[in-house]
Protein backbone atom coordinates (compact mmCIF):
# COMPACT_ATOMS: atom_id res chain seq x y z
CA UNK A 1 0.00 0.00 0.00
CA UNK A 2 1.19 3.38 -1.33
CA UNK A 3 1.23 6.24 1.82
CA UNK A 4 2.53 9.58 2.63
CA UNK A 5 5.02 9.05 5.17
CA UNK A 6 4.26 11.28 8.14
CA UNK A 7 5.35 14.78 7.93
CA UNK A 8 7.34 14.06 4.16
CA UNK A 9 6.31 14.32 0.96
CA UNK A 10 5.89 10.89 -1.08
CA UNK A 11 8.92 10.45 -3.40
CA UNK A 12 8.56 8.64 -6.64
CA UNK A 13 11.25 5.74 -5.02
CA UNK A 14 9.04 4.75 -2.27
CA UNK A 15 6.20 4.04 -5.06
CA UNK A 16 6.06 0.56 -6.23
CA UNK A 17 3.00 0.54 -8.75
CA UNK A 18 1.08 -2.27 -8.74
CA UNK A 19 0.57 -3.91 -11.90
CA UNK A 20 -2.01 -2.85 -14.40
CA UNK A 21 -4.37 -5.62 -16.15
CA UNK A 22 -6.02 -5.28 -19.43
CA UNK A 23 -8.83 -4.48 -16.88
CA UNK A 24 -7.81 -2.13 -14.48
CA UNK A 25 -6.00 1.02 -14.54
CA UNK A 26 -4.42 3.44 -11.90
CA UNK A 27 -6.13 7.26 -11.40
CA UNK A 28 -4.90 10.19 -9.93
CA UNK A 29 -7.14 12.89 -8.51
CA UNK A 30 -5.84 15.95 -8.46
CA UNK A 31 -7.93 18.37 -6.04
CA UNK A 32 -9.10 16.63 -3.54
CA UNK A 33 -11.57 19.29 -1.83
CA UNK A 34 -15.46 19.20 -2.46
CA UNK A 35 -15.91 17.99 -5.72
CA UNK A 36 -12.30 15.95 -6.12
CA UNK A 37 -13.44 14.33 -2.94
CA UNK A 38 -16.69 12.50 -4.91
CA UNK A 39 -14.25 11.12 -7.31
CA UNK A 40 -12.29 9.39 -4.86
CA UNK A 41 -15.14 7.92 -3.68
CA UNK A 42 -16.13 6.79 -7.10
CA UNK A 43 -13.20 5.46 -8.05
CA UNK A 44 -12.48 3.80 -4.91
CA UNK A 45 -15.66 1.83 -5.69
CA UNK A 46 -15.03 1.05 -9.64
CA UNK A 47 -13.77 -2.83 -10.01
CA UNK A 48 -11.76 -1.39 -13.31
CA UNK A 49 -9.44 0.75 -11.05
CA UNK A 50 -6.69 -0.74 -9.62
CA UNK A 51 -5.37 2.16 -7.51
CA UNK A 52 -6.49 5.85 -6.53
CA UNK A 53 -4.13 7.99 -5.95
CA UNK A 54 -5.98 11.17 -3.90
CA UNK A 55 -3.48 14.39 -4.80
CA UNK A 56 -3.89 17.82 -2.98
CA UNK A 57 -1.68 20.45 -1.96
CA UNK A 58 -3.49 20.71 1.25
CA UNK A 59 -2.26 19.11 3.87
CA UNK A 60 -5.53 18.83 5.93
CA UNK A 61 -6.73 17.42 2.78
CA UNK A 62 -4.57 14.80 2.59
CA UNK A 63 -5.62 13.59 6.31
CA UNK A 64 -8.77 14.24 5.11
CA UNK A 65 -8.35 11.50 2.58
CA UNK A 66 -6.46 9.40 4.27
CA UNK A 67 -8.73 8.78 7.01
CA UNK A 68 -11.80 8.15 4.53
CA UNK A 69 -10.43 6.41 1.66
CA UNK A 70 -7.36 3.89 3.47
CA UNK A 71 -6.55 2.11 0.28
CA UNK A 72 -6.03 5.51 -1.82
CA UNK A 73 -2.58 6.90 -2.26
CA UNK A 74 -2.16 10.30 -0.91
CA UNK A 75 0.27 12.81 -2.55
CA UNK A 76 0.72 16.45 -2.55
CA UNK A 77 1.45 17.24 -6.28
CA UNK A 78 0.82 15.28 -9.66
CA UNK A 79 4.45 15.41 -10.87
CA UNK A 80 5.69 12.38 -7.75
CA UNK A 81 3.29 10.47 -9.27
CA UNK A 82 2.30 10.91 -12.87
CA UNK A 83 4.36 8.08 -13.59
CA UNK A 84 2.16 5.68 -12.36
CA UNK A 85 -1.15 6.59 -13.29
CA UNK A 86 -2.71 5.79 -16.25
CA UNK A 87 -5.59 8.80 -16.17
CA UNK A 88 -5.41 11.91 -14.64
CA UNK A 89 -8.57 13.79 -13.09
CA UNK A 90 -8.30 17.56 -12.79
CA UNK A 91 -10.90 18.84 -9.63
CA UNK A 92 -8.98 21.86 -8.34
CA UNK A 93 -10.19 25.26 -9.07
CA UNK A 94 -10.46 26.49 -12.51
CA UNK A 95 -7.48 28.88 -12.67
CA UNK A 96 -5.49 26.04 -12.12
CA UNK A 97 -6.60 23.53 -14.28
CA UNK A 98 -4.68 24.25 -17.46
CA UNK A 99 -1.12 23.80 -15.61
CA UNK A 100 -2.37 20.42 -13.74
CA UNK A 101 -3.69 19.37 -17.26
CA UNK A 102 -1.09 19.89 -19.35
CA UNK A 103 1.58 18.48 -17.06
CA UNK A 104 -0.39 15.14 -17.55
CA UNK A 105 -1.03 15.44 -21.23
CA UNK A 106 2.37 16.20 -21.74
CA UNK A 107 3.71 12.79 -19.74
CA UNK A 108 0.61 11.10 -22.78
CA UNK A 109 -1.90 10.71 -20.30
CA UNK A 110 -5.36 11.76 -20.61
CA UNK A 111 -7.34 13.76 -18.27
CA UNK A 112 -11.37 14.00 -17.39
CA UNK A 113 -11.08 17.84 -16.43
CA UNK A 114 -13.93 19.29 -14.01
CA UNK A 115 -15.94 22.25 -15.59
CA UNK A 116 -15.42 24.56 -17.16
CA UNK A 117 -12.45 23.07 -18.35
CA UNK A 118 -10.05 26.34 -18.68
CA UNK A 119 -11.22 29.73 -17.37
CA UNK A 120 -10.18 31.24 -21.58
CA UNK A 121 -10.56 29.71 -24.80
CA UNK A 122 -7.37 29.46 -25.63
CA UNK A 123 -6.18 27.51 -22.93
CA UNK A 124 -8.81 24.76 -23.95
CA UNK A 125 -7.65 24.62 -27.43
CA UNK A 126 -3.87 24.46 -26.53
CA UNK A 127 -4.95 21.46 -24.50
CA UNK A 128 -6.80 19.31 -26.93
CA UNK A 129 -3.59 20.43 -29.07
CA UNK A 130 -0.94 19.35 -26.27
CA UNK A 131 -3.28 16.19 -25.68
CA UNK A 132 -3.50 15.73 -29.85
CA UNK A 133 0.48 15.74 -29.89
CA UNK A 134 0.92 13.33 -27.30
CA UNK A 135 -2.22 10.42 -27.75
CA UNK A 136 -3.76 11.76 -24.73
CA UNK A 137 -7.79 12.74 -24.52
CA UNK A 138 -9.41 15.33 -23.12
CA UNK A 139 -12.30 14.89 -21.81
CA UNK A 140 -14.71 17.31 -20.04
CA UNK A 141 -16.52 16.38 -16.32
CA UNK A 142 -19.48 17.79 -17.70
CA UNK A 143 -21.32 15.47 -15.31
CA UNK A 144 -25.31 16.16 -16.54
CA UNK A 145 -23.82 14.75 -19.70
CA UNK A 146 -24.21 11.67 -18.31
CA UNK A 147 -27.15 11.99 -16.20
CA UNK A 148 -29.90 9.41 -17.36
CA UNK A 149 -32.26 11.72 -16.73
CA UNK A 150 -31.27 13.97 -19.33
CA UNK A 151 -30.26 11.23 -21.95
CA UNK A 152 -33.82 10.59 -21.21
CA UNK A 153 -34.83 14.11 -22.07
CA UNK A 154 -32.63 13.59 -25.60
CA UNK A 155 -34.50 10.62 -26.05
CA UNK A 156 -38.10 12.06 -26.07
CA UNK A 157 -36.60 15.23 -28.03
CA UNK A 158 -35.43 13.29 -30.76
CA UNK A 159 -38.81 10.59 -30.86
CA UNK A 160 -40.78 14.31 -31.22
CA UNK A 161 -42.28 13.60 -27.91
CA UNK A 162 -42.72 17.77 -27.14
CA UNK A 163 -43.21 18.37 -30.76
CA UNK A 164 -41.29 21.46 -31.89
CA UNK A 165 -39.41 23.09 -28.96
CA UNK A 166 -40.16 26.64 -28.12
CA UNK A 167 -37.83 26.99 -25.83
CA UNK A 168 -35.38 25.93 -22.70
CA UNK A 169 -34.84 27.66 -19.20
CA UNK A 170 -32.46 26.36 -16.74
CA UNK A 171 -31.95 27.65 -13.15
CA UNK A 172 -29.18 27.09 -11.00
CA UNK A 173 -29.15 29.47 -7.90
CA UNK A 174 -27.86 29.19 -4.09
CA UNK A 175 -26.50 31.52 -1.45
CA UNK A 176 -22.61 31.05 -2.25
CA UNK A 177 -20.58 29.64 -2.39
CA UNK A 178 -18.31 32.41 -4.00
CA UNK A 179 -15.50 31.81 -5.39
CA UNK A 180 -12.46 33.91 -5.90
CA UNK A 181 -10.95 32.94 -9.46
CA UNK A 182 -14.37 32.44 -12.11
CA UNK A 183 -17.84 33.93 -11.41
CA UNK A 184 -20.72 32.78 -11.16
CA UNK A 185 -21.50 32.01 -14.60
CA UNK A 186 -18.12 30.55 -14.91
CA UNK A 187 -19.06 28.31 -11.96
CA UNK A 188 -22.68 27.38 -13.00
CA UNK A 189 -23.45 28.09 -16.37
CA UNK A 190 -21.41 25.17 -17.69
CA UNK A 191 -24.01 22.63 -16.82
CA UNK A 192 -26.92 24.92 -18.01
CA UNK A 193 -25.06 24.80 -21.98
CA UNK A 194 -23.80 21.75 -21.38
CA UNK A 195 -27.55 20.45 -20.60
CA UNK A 196 -29.08 22.27 -23.87
CA UNK A 197 -26.05 21.89 -26.13
CA UNK A 198 -26.43 18.09 -25.63
CA UNK A 199 -30.31 17.99 -25.66
CA UNK A 200 -30.79 19.77 -28.94
CA UNK A 201 -27.10 18.89 -30.40
CA UNK A 202 -25.62 21.97 -31.42
CA UNK A 203 -24.27 24.63 -30.34
CA UNK A 204 -25.50 28.54 -30.38
CA UNK A 205 -24.81 30.91 -32.80
CA UNK A 206 -25.33 33.93 -30.58
CA UNK A 207 -25.58 34.55 -26.74
CA UNK A 208 -27.05 38.00 -24.90
CA UNK A 209 -26.23 38.33 -21.40
CA UNK A 210 -26.83 40.68 -18.66
CA UNK A 211 -25.05 40.23 -14.95
CA UNK A 212 -23.95 42.43 -11.58
CA UNK A 213 -22.35 41.87 -8.82
CA UNK A 214 -24.97 42.04 -6.02
CA UNK A 215 -22.73 41.72 -2.79
CA UNK A 216 -20.05 44.22 -3.56
CA UNK A 217 -16.98 44.27 -5.54
CA UNK A 218 -16.40 42.88 -9.11
CA UNK A 219 -17.10 39.28 -8.64
CA UNK A 220 -20.69 39.20 -10.98
CA UNK A 221 -23.07 36.84 -9.15
CA UNK A 222 -26.16 36.96 -10.39
CA UNK A 223 -26.99 36.59 -14.23
CA UNK A 224 -29.23 36.13 -16.86
CA UNK A 225 -28.33 34.95 -20.61
CA UNK A 226 -30.18 33.52 -23.50
CA UNK A 227 -28.17 31.46 -26.05
CA UNK A 228 -29.57 31.93 -29.85
CA UNK A 229 -29.50 28.16 -31.28
CA UNK A 230 -29.28 28.21 -35.17
CA UNK A 231 -31.25 25.26 -35.79
CA UNK A 232 -35.23 26.43 -35.90
CA UNK A 233 -33.87 29.70 -33.85
CA UNK A 234 -34.79 27.52 -30.69
CA UNK A 235 -33.87 30.09 -27.45
CA UNK A 236 -32.35 28.57 -24.28
CA UNK A 237 -32.41 31.03 -21.42
CA UNK A 238 -30.33 31.22 -18.00
CA UNK A 239 -30.13 32.45 -14.34
CA UNK A 240 -27.67 31.59 -12.44
CA UNK A 241 -27.15 33.00 -8.69
CA UNK A 242 -24.70 32.86 -6.03
CA UNK A 243 -27.19 35.23 -3.73
CA UNK A 244 -30.64 33.30 -4.14
CA UNK A 245 -32.36 32.13 -0.60
CA UNK A 246 -33.58 28.91 -2.51
CA UNK A 247 -31.61 26.20 -3.77
CA UNK A 248 -32.47 25.59 -7.31
CA UNK A 249 -31.31 23.14 -10.01
CA UNK A 250 -34.23 23.16 -12.62
CA UNK A 251 -34.82 23.17 -16.16
CA UNK A 252 -37.59 23.93 -17.80
CA UNK A 253 -38.04 22.69 -21.75
CA UNK A 254 -41.81 23.77 -23.56
CA UNK A 255 -42.88 21.97 -26.60
CA UNK A 256 -45.49 22.57 -28.97
CA UNK A 257 -47.02 19.35 -27.90
CA UNK A 258 -45.49 18.50 -24.05
CA UNK A 259 -43.28 20.28 -21.75
CA UNK A 260 -41.45 18.85 -18.88
CA UNK A 261 -39.69 20.00 -15.50
CA UNK A 262 -36.37 18.22 -14.50
CA UNK A 263 -35.92 19.57 -11.02
CA UNK A 264 -32.35 17.93 -9.43
CA UNK A 265 -32.77 18.56 -6.12
CA UNK A 266 -36.57 17.43 -5.73
CA UNK A 267 -37.10 13.84 -5.03
CA UNK A 268 -39.30 12.81 -8.41
CA UNK A 269 -36.43 15.08 -10.53
CA UNK A 270 -38.50 14.32 -14.18
CA UNK A 271 -42.16 15.93 -14.73
CA UNK A 272 -43.54 15.21 -18.36
CA UNK A 273 -46.74 17.74 -19.12
CA UNK A 274 -49.36 16.97 -21.02
CA UNK A 275 -49.64 20.34 -21.57
CA UNK A 276 -49.43 22.81 -25.00
CA UNK A 277 -50.89 26.33 -25.49
CA UNK A 278 -52.14 27.22 -29.02
CA UNK A 279 -52.54 30.37 -30.41
CA UNK A 280 -54.50 31.16 -33.44
CA UNK A 281 -56.07 34.30 -35.13
CA UNK A 282 -59.88 34.20 -36.06
CA UNK A 283 -60.70 36.72 -38.11
CA UNK A 284 -63.79 39.44 -37.08
CA UNK A 285 -65.80 42.11 -38.56
CA UNK A 286 -66.02 44.95 -35.87
CA UNK A 287 -68.32 47.61 -36.83
CA UNK A 288 -67.59 46.64 -40.61
CA UNK A 289 -63.77 46.45 -39.86
CA UNK A 290 -61.92 43.26 -40.37
CA UNK A 291 -59.79 42.43 -37.27
CA UNK A 292 -57.77 39.43 -36.22
CA UNK A 293 -58.16 38.53 -33.13
CA UNK A 294 -55.94 35.69 -30.96
CA UNK A 295 -57.44 32.94 -29.58
CA UNK A 296 -55.80 30.75 -27.49
CA UNK A 297 -56.45 26.93 -26.62
CA UNK A 298 -54.97 25.11 -23.56
CA UNK A 299 -54.59 21.26 -23.44
CA UNK A 300 -54.08 19.96 -19.86
CA UNK A 301 -53.59 16.83 -19.92
CA UNK A 302 -51.76 13.96 -17.28
CA UNK A 303 -48.36 14.59 -15.99
CA UNK A 304 -46.21 12.09 -15.58
CA UNK A 305 -43.61 10.97 -13.33
CA UNK A 306 -41.54 8.49 -15.31
CA UNK A 307 -40.10 5.57 -14.21
CA UNK A 308 -35.87 5.85 -15.12
CA UNK A 309 -32.90 3.49 -13.85
CA UNK A 310 -30.73 5.96 -12.20
CA UNK A 311 -27.51 5.88 -12.11
CA UNK A 312 -25.24 8.31 -9.80
CA UNK A 313 -24.09 10.56 -13.17
CA UNK A 314 -20.23 10.73 -11.37
CA UNK A 315 -20.27 7.03 -11.30
CA UNK A 316 -20.74 6.70 -15.24
CA UNK A 317 -18.54 9.59 -16.13
CA UNK A 318 -15.60 8.08 -13.96
CA UNK A 319 -16.35 4.64 -15.48
CA UNK A 320 -16.77 5.80 -18.74
CA UNK A 321 -13.45 7.76 -18.49
CA UNK A 322 -11.75 4.68 -17.03
CA UNK A 323 -13.23 2.41 -20.02
CA UNK A 324 -11.53 5.06 -22.32
CA UNK A 325 -8.55 4.79 -20.20
CA UNK A 326 -8.55 0.82 -21.13
CA UNK A 327 -9.81 1.45 -24.92
CA UNK A 328 -7.37 4.70 -25.54
CA UNK A 329 -8.73 4.01 -29.15
CA UNK A 330 -11.84 5.04 -28.33
CA UNK A 331 -12.76 8.25 -29.79
CA UNK A 332 -13.97 11.05 -26.85
CA UNK A 333 -16.40 13.34 -28.31
CA UNK A 334 -16.51 15.06 -24.63
CA UNK A 335 -13.37 17.15 -25.86
CA UNK A 336 -15.92 19.09 -28.31
CA UNK A 337 -18.31 19.80 -25.32
CA UNK A 338 -15.48 21.38 -22.95
CA UNK A 339 -14.24 23.55 -25.86
CA UNK A 340 -17.48 24.82 -27.09
CA UNK A 341 -19.04 25.56 -23.57
CA UNK A 342 -15.93 27.66 -22.65
CA UNK A 343 -16.40 29.24 -26.40
CA UNK A 344 -20.10 30.17 -25.40
CA UNK A 345 -19.16 31.60 -21.36
CA UNK A 346 -16.12 33.85 -23.18
CA UNK A 347 -19.30 35.07 -25.17
CA UNK A 348 -21.48 35.94 -22.15
CA UNK A 349 -18.91 37.40 -20.80
CA UNK A 350 -18.50 40.18 -23.27
CA UNK A 351 -21.93 40.22 -24.14
CA UNK A 352 -22.39 41.27 -19.64
CA UNK A 353 -18.62 43.63 -20.69
CA UNK A 354 -19.98 45.46 -23.84
CA UNK A 355 -24.28 45.08 -23.09
CA UNK A 356 -24.67 44.11 -26.47
CA UNK A 357 -25.20 40.46 -28.47
CA UNK A 358 -22.70 38.53 -29.64
CA UNK A 359 -21.91 35.98 -32.15
CA UNK A 360 -20.31 32.66 -30.99
CA UNK A 361 -17.89 32.16 -33.98
CA UNK A 362 -15.55 29.38 -34.13
CA UNK A 363 -12.58 31.31 -33.40
CA UNK A 364 -14.20 33.21 -30.41
CA UNK A 365 -16.76 35.52 -29.21
CA UNK A 366 -17.33 38.44 -31.60
CA UNK A 367 -19.88 41.96 -30.95
CA UNK A 368 -22.10 42.51 -32.85
CA UNK A 369 -22.52 45.91 -33.50
N1 LIG B 1 -19.36 18.59 -11.96
C1 LIG B 1 -19.92 19.17 -10.91
O1 LIG B 1 -21.13 19.04 -10.67
C2 LIG B 1 -19.08 20.01 -10.00
C3 LIG B 1 -19.56 20.38 -8.74
C4 LIG B 1 -18.74 21.17 -7.92
C5 LIG B 1 -17.48 21.57 -8.35
N2 LIG B 1 -17.06 21.19 -9.60
C6 LIG B 1 -15.74 21.63 -10.10
O2 LIG B 1 -14.72 20.91 -9.40
C7 LIG B 1 -13.56 21.73 -9.28
C8 LIG B 1 -13.16 21.83 -7.82
O3 LIG B 1 -14.20 22.49 -7.12
P1 LIG B 1 -14.37 22.28 -5.53
O4 LIG B 1 -15.64 22.92 -5.17
O5 LIG B 1 -14.16 20.85 -5.18
O6 LIG B 1 -13.15 23.15 -4.98
P2 LIG B 1 -12.44 23.05 -3.56
O7 LIG B 1 -11.85 24.39 -3.30
O8 LIG B 1 -13.37 22.46 -2.55
O9 LIG B 1 -11.26 21.98 -3.76
C9 LIG B 1 -10.14 22.24 -4.56
C10 LIG B 1 -8.96 21.45 -4.00
O10 LIG B 1 -7.87 21.55 -4.92
C11 LIG B 1 -6.65 21.62 -4.16
N3 LIG B 1 -5.63 22.16 -5.04
C12 LIG B 1 -5.56 23.40 -5.60
N4 LIG B 1 -4.52 23.49 -6.44
C13 LIG B 1 -3.90 22.28 -6.42
C14 LIG B 1 -2.79 21.75 -7.11
N5 LIG B 1 -2.07 22.47 -8.01
N6 LIG B 1 -2.44 20.46 -6.86
C15 LIG B 1 -3.13 19.72 -5.97
N7 LIG B 1 -4.20 20.18 -5.30
C16 LIG B 1 -4.59 21.44 -5.53
C17 LIG B 1 -7.01 22.47 -2.95
O11 LIG B 1 -6.13 22.27 -1.88
C18 LIG B 1 -8.44 21.98 -2.65
O12 LIG B 1 -8.45 20.94 -1.71
C19 LIG B 1 -13.92 23.08 -9.93
O13 LIG B 1 -13.49 23.08 -11.26
C20 LIG B 1 -15.44 23.09 -9.87
O14 LIG B 1 -16.03 23.89 -10.88
C21 LIG B 1 -17.81 20.41 -10.41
Amino acid sequence: MLRESAGHALTTTSIQRRPITKTSAAVAVVGCGYWGSKHVRVLSGLPSVSQVFAVDANSQTRDQMKTAFPNATVAPDLAGVLRFVDGVIVATPPHNHVEVAALALRAGKSVLIEKPITTSLRDAQRLVRIGKRNGAAVVAGHTYEFNPIVHDLRRRIVAGEFGEIRYLHSERLNLGLYRTDVNVIWDLAPHDISIMNFLLNETPRSVRAWGVSCAGGNMIDVAHFQLEYPENGIVGTGFNSWTDPRRVRQLTIVGSKKMAVFDDVAEEKLKIFDHSVKLQTIPVTRSAVAIDLPAATYNRGDVIIPKIDYEEPLHIEDRKFVEGLLNPSRDSTQTHSGVEVVRVLEAIDLSIATGKPVLVKNRGAVPVH
